[in-house]
């Protein structure tokens, strides 16, 4: 069985969410208070999410794995988790989505247990801007994260930047330069809808066009081919071999090219960030189901998924959970 849907994609790229907890309170993600959090014993333990994992990559066709939040290294177990996950044949290309925070004693370990990269989430290079951002204070913890990723191999690094009008919007140059001169590759999020008390508008979020003008200022940058499923529209600066990623989220959705499906922490199925219908499979699997017929839940679940997000539709309705529950 393969994860196609009824308009002939299929996904192979499994999102698991490990918790939606996290240290950060990223103003385009969480509210100051937090978000009433999802009980523990509705989270997917290891072994259950091991399970459901091995389904996806030996009935499925899963090939690559991200593991994402809220924030992943707040699980306590997520060493075993990348052990499990790394120990499942075919192996999955794992990797993990990080505010970075405590990737500084972290990362040996977790490529130790077989994680291949990290994304890690870096706004700005400004420790009172990262405070407006996040609220909280942590800029350095998350640079000395990223060399402790590089360092213990979790190449290549990738950093995830999102521009916030007034606030970030003028560091798109300052955040390329760092990235070259750390080696580590670059992308810019356009913002989407996701925020908690919805919040956003279009007018006042950065787009990647508006980023790509700011970056040809100072470097050169030549779009290179073969994008495949990649949501990153990926230039070549300054002749290369470095390069910088636009994802155009909003303004050049890449639904027809995507190749995802998520799992939620609570083990409910979205067949797309903005899903408003999840399938549940922790009740059947807590309840006995045999690995046959989770698997056909899930087909069943992915052939479902709509053709596009519809953000620009005027009867858009932003999903019910916000982005820290479902995992980016
Ligand atoms: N729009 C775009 N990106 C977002 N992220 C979190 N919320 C949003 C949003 N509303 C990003 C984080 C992180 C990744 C998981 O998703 O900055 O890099
Ligand atoms: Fe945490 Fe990431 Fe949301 Fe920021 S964007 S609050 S780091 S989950």
């Amino acid at each position: 069985m393969r994860l196609v849907d009824a308009f002939g994609r299929v996904a192979t790229d499994l999102r698991l969410s490990l918790t939606d907890r996290c240290n950060l309170r990223c103003t385009y993600c969480m509210p100051a208070e937090g978000l009433p959090w999802i009980p523990r014993a509705e989270l997917l333990t290891a072994a259950e999410l091991a399970r459901l994992a091995r389904i996806a990559v030996t009935r499925l066709g899963v090939r690559s794995i991200r593991l994402t939040g809220g924030e992943p290294t707040l699980r306590p177990d997520l060493i075993e988790i990348v052990a499990q996950l790394a120990a499942l044949r075919p192996r999955p290309e794992l990797s993990l989505t990080t505010n970075g925070l405590r990737l500084r004693g972290m990362a040996e370990g977790l490529r130790a247990a077989g994680l291949d990269r990290v994304n890690v989430s870096l706004d700005t290079l400004d420790p009172q801007r990262f405070r407006r951002i996040s609220r909280r204070d942590g800029l350095a913890d998350v640079l000395a994260g990223l060399d402790a990723a590089a360092a213990a191999g979790l190449h290549p690094v990738k950093v995830n930047a999102v521009l916030v009008r007034g606030v970030n919007e003028d560091e798109a140059v300052s955040l390329l330069r760092f990235c070259l001169r750390c080696c580590y590759e670059l992308r810019f999020i356009e913002q989407m809808p996701l925020d908690p008390h919805g919040a956003w508008n279009r007018a006042g979020m950065v787009t990647a066009a508006e980023i790509r003008s700011a970056l040809s200022e100072h470097h050169r940058l030549v779009p290179m081919p073969g994008r495949g499923s990649a949501p990153a529209e990926s230039f070549l600066v300054d002749d290369g071999p470095a390069r910088v990623g636009l994802i155009a989220a909003v303004t050049a959705p890449f639904c027809q090219a995507c190749d995802r499906v998520r799992l939620t922490a609570d083990g409910q199925i979205r067949n797309c960030l903005f899903a408003r219908v999840e399938t549940d499979l922790r009740t059947p699997l807590r309840a006995g189901e045999a690995d046959e017929d989770l698997a056909t839940r899930w087909v069943m679940a992915v052939h479902a998924k709509k053709a596009g997000h519809g953000i620009d539709d005027p009867a858009f309705v932003a999903p019910q959970r916000p982005m820290s529950a479902i995992g980016g």
